[in-house]
C-alpha cells in the first residue's frame, strides 16, 4: 500500500473523533456512534482508494453505514488507484464516550486486500503480549503458563506482571486467579483495542491482555500488534459459550455459526497472530476521543479542536502522534464540526 496514504487514513480517524466527540457525556451512545460513522464514511470517500469495509458496523442489513462489503473512496485515477481493505471501529468505547469516560478512541486499520482475518460480530478471546515476550504465548497452554512463559521471556517475576483485561462478570474468576498468581490485573470497564497497544508501548507498564471482547476489535488489534513487533493468539467464540445457553443466546450463536462458515472462519479454532493480521503492510491509525493512557482526548476551545492520533505503518514501523488543530465552522450562530 502507498505510504502517502497514511496520512489520509489519519484525517478519517479524527473526523470520527471529532464527530463523536461533539455528543461526549450526553447519554446516548448510538447518536455518538452515528456521527462517527458518517464523518469516517465522508472521509473515506474523499480518498483515491478502492477500498472495501471488511470489519465494520455489521452486516448489509443491519447497518446503513459502513457496512461489510461496502465500497469507499473515489477511485477517481484507475490507473494510480490502491484496493485496500479496511477494518474501522469509529468509536471504540461508545458507552465511554456516551458516559464522559477515558479511553474512547476512532479507530481502523488498512491493508491491502485479503490482509485481515473476516470475523463476524461475535466473541474473541484473546491474549496478547509485547514484542519482548513475542513468540511464547499459546492459547492451547493455560493463562497462568502463559503469563509465567510472558514473565520468563522479560525476565520478570511474576509479582512485577501487569495483566490488562475487561472489567466484566465473565473475567471475575480469571481476575482472582491471577491474582493469586501475585500478579497485578488492570480491569478497564472497555476498550481492549487501546489496551492491547499499551502491551506494545515501552513507557507502559501492561505486559499482556487477556480478555473476552468483540471479535472485529480483535482484528484491529492483531493489525496493529502485527505492525508493533507484538504477538497474539485468538479464538472465535459462540455467544452460548460467553452469555450461558438461554434461548435468545441459542438463536445467536445458531446465526454466528452460519456466518462463520459463510466467512470461511471455525469458532474455538486458535488463531496465531498471522491468521490475524496477514501482511505487515498496514497502516493503522487512533484517534482519541477522551483521554487515556494511550492518547490525548479532544480538545475544544472557542472554534478551535485539538486531537492527538497514533499513526503506524507496518511496513517501516514508523509511530507517528500526529498533534492537530483544526478549525471548526460556524452555521447559524452555532459552531459546526470540521470542514469535512
Ligand atoms: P464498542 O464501544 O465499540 O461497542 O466496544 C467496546 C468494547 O468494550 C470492546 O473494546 C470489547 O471488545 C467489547 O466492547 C466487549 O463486548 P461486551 O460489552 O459485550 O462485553
Amino acid at each position: 500500500m502507498k505510504r502517502e496514504l497514511a496520512f489520509d487514513f489519519s484525517r478519517v480517524t479524527e473526523a470520527a473523533a471529532l464527530a463523536g466527540y461533539r455528543w461526549l457525556g450526553r447519554g446516548d451512545k448510538n447518536i455518538a456512534d452515528n456521527a462517527a460513522v458518517e464523518a469516517m464514511r465522508i472521509m473515506l470517500n474523499k480518498m483515491n482508494i478502492a477500498g472495501e469495509i471488511v470489519i465494520g458496523e455489521g452486516e448489509i442489513d443491519e447497518a446503513p453505514m459502513l457496512y461489510i462489503g461496502e465500497k469507499v473512496g473515489v477511485k477517481a485515477d484507475s490507473a494510480t488507484v490502491c484496493n485496500v481493505d479496511i477494518a474501522v471501529d469509529p468509536i471504540e468505547g461508545t458507552r465511554m464516550t456516551a458516559m464522559g469516560q477515558s479511553n474512547a478512541v476512532a479507530v481502523l486499520a488498512a491493508g491491502e486486500k485479503g490482509s485481515f482475518l473476516s470475523a463476524p460480530d461475535m466473541y474473541m478471546e484473546k491474549l496478547v503480549c509485547g514484542p519482548g515476550a513475542r513468540g511464547v504465548i499459546n492459547l492451547e497452554h493455560s493463562l497462568e503458563d502463559n503469563i509465567r512463559a510472558v514473565a520468563k521471556a522479560l525476565k520478570k517475576d511474576l509479582n512485577d506482571i501487569t495483566l490488562v483485561t475487561l472489567a466484566k462478570p465473565r473475567h471475575q474468576n480469571m481476575i482472582s486467579e491471577v491474582h493469586r498468581l501475585g500478579c497485578k490485573v488492570y480491569a478497564i470497564p472497555d476498550g481492549d483495542v487501546a489496551a492491547s497497544i499499551l502491551t506494545c508501548m515501552p513507557e507502559s507498564d501492561v505486559d499482556m491482555l487477556y480478555c473476552v471482547g468483540g471479535a472485529p476489535e480483535g482484528v484491529i488489534t492483531g493489525a496493529v500488534i502485527r505492525a508493533l513487533g507484538g504477538d497474539m493468539n485468538a479464538r472465535l467464540l459462540l455467544r452460548t459459550e460467553v452469555k450461558g445457553a438461554d434461548d435468545e443466546s441459542q438463536k445467536l450463536a445458531e446465526q454466528e455459526r452460519e456466518r462463520c462458515k459463510t466467512m470461511g472462519v471455525e469458532p474455538n479454532k486458535i488463531l496465531r497472530l498471522n491468521d490475524i493480521a496477514k501482511s505487515d503492510n498496514v497502516v493503522f491509525s487512533a484517534t482519541g476521543i477522551t483521554k487515556g493512557d494511550l492518547l490525548e482526548g479532544v480538545t475544544r476551545k472557542g472554534n478551535l479542536a485539538t486531537s492527538e492520533t497514533l499513526l503506524i505503518r507496518g511496513r517501516s514501523r514508523t509511530i507517528r502522534k500526529i498533534q492537530s488543530t483544526h478549525y471548526l465552522e460556524r452555521k447559524d450562530d452555532k459552531i459546526k464540526e470540521i470542514v469535512l
